[in-house]
């Protein structure tokens, strides 16, 4: 890997105050471990203290609103995720694909706002067992990053793509290395073909039952720029543990 391995914890809806202690270690940690860049995306009622606690850390959101602002109750726009101390955003997990419907135009449309606010994009994409099985995993991600990839001068500057397969998020299965690396191989050659050459330095992770004891393997599979780790990233140790992989 050209870069520094690029660790992302994604809380996903777990944290209250009290893990704002793990932030912190993590934070530690990553003090330690400079060859790696380390970041975490909390519940957003946590980015302000994790932000305040955590100097090293990257710090980012789950989701934010595709609207600057209006009568959208309980929703979170770019603009407040970075004003509460977020410097990048996910967008498109599979969990707000399915649970909440989005579509890659809202994909899109959310990505573009967090980048119009400046902060960086995490843009996720990935198959489910059905169309894996179907032979059709690459043409669903194909597909999807073509429509959810957030276009204009600059942009890939701010992107990070997270290759996340639906069937080993939160199963203990993963991919083989050579699957892995077949698909990131794939989404290389898509975003130079979107983006152009400066593509080259677009990061792509890899996300679905990373931990810290197959975190080697994955991550030295071709083209893996990093991972992005839900489970595995609530506590320090366990999280930690996937960093030193990474170094
Ligand atoms: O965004 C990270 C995630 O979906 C992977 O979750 O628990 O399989 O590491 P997990």
């Amino acid at each position: 890997m050209a870069q520094r391995p690029y660790i992302v914890g994604n809380w996903k809806m777990h944290g209250n105050r009290a893990m704002v202690a793990e932030a912190r270690a993590i934070d530690r940690a990553a003090e330690r471990l400079i060859k790696v860049e380390v970041a975490l995306a909390p519940p957003a009622t946590l980015i302000q203290a994790i932000r305040k606690e955590a100097s090293l850390i990257g710090v980012g959101a789950q989701d934010c609103h595709a609207a600057e602002s209006g009568a959208h109750t309980g929703g979170i726009s770019a603009a407040m995720v970075k004003d509460a101390g977020a410097g990048f955003v996910i967008v498109g997990h599979s969990e707000r694909r399915s649970h909440h419907r989005e579509s890659d135009a809202e994909v899109r449309a959310k990505a573009q706002s967090a980048l119009s606010v400046g902060l960086a994009v995490i843009v996720c994409v990935g198959e489910s067992e059905e169309q894996r099985d179907a032979g059709n995993a690459e043409a669903v991600v194909a597909a999807q990053l073509e429509a959810s990839l957030p276009r204009g001068e600059h942009v890939m500057e701010r992107v990070t793509v997270a290759y996340e397969p639906i069937w080993a998020i939160g199963t203990g299965r993963t991919p083989t290395v050579e699957d892995v690396a077949s698909m990131h191989r794939a989404i290389r050659a898509q975003l130079l073909a979107v983006y152009g050459p400066g593509a080259e330095a677009v990061r792509i992770l890899y996300g679905g039952s990373v931990k810290a004891d197959n975190a080697a393997e994955l991550l030295a599979a071709d083209e893996v720029g990093g991972a992005l780790v839900g489970g595995a990233s609530l506590t320090a140790e366990s999280f930690v543990g996937i960093v030193v992989a990474a170094a």
